[in-house]
């Protein structure tokens, strides 16, 4: 696991290289989406690139991290169209390249079969943009969650829906019960996984993730499994690392720095 410590405005252009070098090499590659707030300098980097450097998505995929169950199709928080607002329409994806699971399926359990399968389908996720919760989830795989888990329906912590109401007038009770979401196992298939986190709310979280035992309890946990996992993380979310100056030290004396 890398572990780069830096200004958020750094850390959104680093990942913005990742999928620009991705992107450059192979035009029809496969991204991961996440939505909640850390990815978002990244995706205006990626919509400025796209405007005034002519970087194209159009043989891009993406693929959504998770969704709502049961918000409605024009509802602003609906993940569907927070994505929408936010990349998708920014850029130039080509008509239903970025897919999410479907929150307002009669069949929920299928409509998470069928998703895993668009995933395989399309090959993979190639690089996965990923936010942390304060509890450590990521996607929606609350504690507790298997670090096997495939794309299903979950519950809600009462923390998350907490950490969730500012997109719902401060009000806990619109934020949904329940939601569909990658699975531990799903995310883990993709071949690079970039998660981002800023804020000193976000440091235990970090620490957990980052050093802490390897435990469902702190799902995020699971990418010290993984073979190629950034963590991009500024002073604040950085504050609780044991070994955070021997990062910051690892980090500037790269040699022949090649990217993410
Ligand atoms: C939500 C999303 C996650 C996201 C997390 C952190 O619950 N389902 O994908 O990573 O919140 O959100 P933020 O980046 O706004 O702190």
């Amino acid at each position: 696991m890398e572990v780069v410590i830096a200004p958020a405005e750094e850390l959104a252009v680093l990942a913005a290289d990742a999928i620009e070098a991705l992107l450059r090499r192979e035009p029809a590659t496969v991204l991961g989406l996440a939505t909640g707030s850390s990815p978002l300098k990244v995706y205006d980097e990626l919509a400025r690139r796209h405007e005034q450097e002519g970087l194209s998505f159009a043989r891009a995929r993406g693929f959504m991290l998770d969704e709502y169950v049961g918000l409605a199709a024009d509802h602003p928080e609906r993940y569907r169209n927070v994505i929408d607002t936010e990349i998708a329409s920014r850029v130039d994806f080509a008509p239903g390249a970025v897919q999410g699971p479907d929150g307002l399926a009669d069949d929920l359990p299928a409509a998470c079969a069928a998703y895993e399968r668009a995933i395989a389908g399309a090959g993979g996720v190639d690089v996965q943009l990923l936010g942390i919760g304060t509890d450590g989830h990521i996607a929606f795989n609350e504690p507790g969650s298997s670090l096997a888990s495939r794309t299903r329906i979950k519950t809600l912590t009462r923390q998350t829906r907490v950490d969730n109401a500012r997109f719902f007038d401060d009000d806990v009770d619109q934020v949904p019960t329940h939601c569909l979401t990658q699975g531990l196992g799903t995310i883990m298939d993709a071949r690079h996984l970039v998660l981002l986190a800023t804020g000193r709310h976000k440091a235990e979280a970090v620490h957990q993730l980052v050093e802490g035992p390897i435990s469902a309890m702190w799902p995020a946990t699971v990418m010290q499994m993984h073979p190629h996992a950034t963590v991009l993380v500024d002073d604040a979310a950085a504050s609780r690392l044991q070994l955070g100056d021997y990062y910051r030290q690892t980090f500037e004396s790269k040699p022949g720095w090649q990217g993410l």
